[in-house]
């Protein structure tokens, strides 16, 4: 059979990675696609500096040199952002190709217009890479646990926190120098807000919803909240208390509608993700007939990435001539069965909480503390009192609580922050029992 034709766009960290593994692999590749999968042209932005790796595959700077190439089968988005990631996506789509992209922004953004056009067109986009790197979870979630009703996920999604957090908990060092650090190692990008703020995560959790509930991308209904406030000491308390914080991106049914939140978690250490530690990425899914699956590997870097990357080409080769009405659906349910199910305001989530305030040491101040809960109808599950530091007059109090609501939990810090006899702002983390039952 006459080989696929491939088009590269961005010839990067993962563009090179993809045409080093498609070149290295190439015989067991074509061995599973039953053709061969050939890159034709990429898109470069500096021609000079990609002429060592593309060897002799013609290269262009203009983007639409591929798009627009009538030889070229599918379409391999690998230069990142929205602009004109989107544009050149749609235009490959209005062409006819096929589309392969590793670009979470790109598909939690406008997944649903691109999935539509796609749909309209009879051509696949395939986004095997966008989330969790070389974690095949998109394949797991959309395909291998298609019996099940998912019931909830949460996901180590984002490296570079990931990697933070284990270097503060390991290191007993604080957020702003470990971020130094992951940056001079090239983990985090030069402004690494999306990383630490929990975008990245968010784009991510956003992918992930949609193919486990068969609802819309809803990025912007995501909670999205990160790691750059959480100091050493909340590391410690956590970890004396049995818990590790994680940066989770969780996805779960509840009652009134679809929680979808990205946090820092306590999380027990017992847990298998719990000890998932660096750069890399894990993500544990319940399902109501498997039970919790659990998905771990390298969320980045230029193989693992590539590996997803080829996955989609060799699945996109595979269902070229299939009929479009027997490809596997975008997102997992058929486009016309998707849910209007609400995603929840955050104000309505239930969890538990870790909170830590700073108040003075005199009689009293546990009972108002404790008095407010209950009026807010919080039940303490752990309270810890810590000894003052040499000459402080204020001591750090650590309370978990039961699941509540989180606009409970609101209420009362706002009343707890009130009291004359605590000091400045309760740090509230929430906690996660990721139970299997
Ligand atoms: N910045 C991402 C991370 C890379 O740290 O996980 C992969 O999306």
């Amino acid at each position: 059979m006459k080989p696929i034709n491939v088009g590269l766009l961005g010839l990067g960290t993962v563009g090179g990675g993809t045409l080093t593994v498609l070149r290295r692999n190439a015989e067991e590749i074509t061995r599973r696609a039953g053709r061969e999968i050939r890159v034709v042209r990429a898109a470069v932005r500096d021609l000079e500096k990609a002429k060592a790796l593309a060897g002799d595959l013609p290269l262009t700077i203009n983007p639409f040199d591929v798009v627009d190439d009538p030889e070229i089968d599918i379409v391999v988005e690998l230069i990142g952002g929205l602009e004109p990631a989107r544009e050149l996506v749609l235009q490959a789509i209005h062409n006819g190709k096929h589309v392969v992209t590793a670009n979470k922004h790109l598909v939690a953004k406008y997944g649903n217009e691109i999935f539509a056009a796609a749909q309209a067109k009879g051509v696949m986009v395939a986004f095997e890479a966008a989330v969790a790197g070389g974690i095949p979870i998109i394949k797991a979630l959309r395909e291998g646990l298609t019996a099940n009703r998912i019931e909830w996920l949460a996901g180590i999604i984002n490296g570079t926190s990931n990697f933070i957090l284990t270097e503060m908990r390991d290191k007993g060092a604080a957020f702003a120098d470990v971020l130094k650090q992951a940056q001079a190692l090239g983990y985090a990008e030069a402004d690494p807000t999306f990383d630490i703020e929990g975008i990245d995560a968010a784009h991510k959790l956003t992918i992930l919803s949609a193919i486990a509930f068969g609802i819309p991308m809803q990025f912007d209904k995501a909670y999205t909240e990160g790691i750059s406030k959480l100091t050493r000491e909340d590391v410690q308390y956590a970890e004396e208390l049995g818990y590790r914080i994680k940066l989770l991106g969780i996805a779960r049914r509840a009652e009134a509608g679809i929680e979808l939140r990205v946090h820092p978690t306590l999380i027990p250490e017992r847990r298998l993700i719990a000890n998932v530690d660096g750069a890399m990425n894990a993500v544990l899914v319940k399902g109501d007939a498997v039970g919790s699956t659990l998905y771990y590997g390298a969320g980045a870097g230029a193989e693992p990435t590539a590996s997803a990357v080829v996955a989609d080409l060799v699945d996109v080769t595979r269902l070229h001539t299939a009929d479009p009405h027997h490809r596997v659906p975008h997102l997992a349910f058929q486009p016309d069965q998707l849910s209007d199910t609400p995603i929840l305001p955050m104000d309505e989530v239930r969890t538990a909480y870790y909170l830590r305030l700073r108040a003075f040491d005199r009689p009293g101040v546990l009972a108002d503390i404790t008095r407010i809960l209950a009026d807010s109808n919080i039940s303490i599950d752990a309270m810890v009192q810590k000894e003052p530091a040499e000459g402080e007059v204020q001591v750090n109090i650590i309370l978990l609580t039961h699941i509540t609501v989180e606009k409970n939990v609101n209420a009362a810090i706002a009343k707890i922050e009130a009291l004359d006899t605590v000091a400045g702002k309760v740090m509230r983390i929430r906690l996660e029992e990721l139970a299997s039952k």
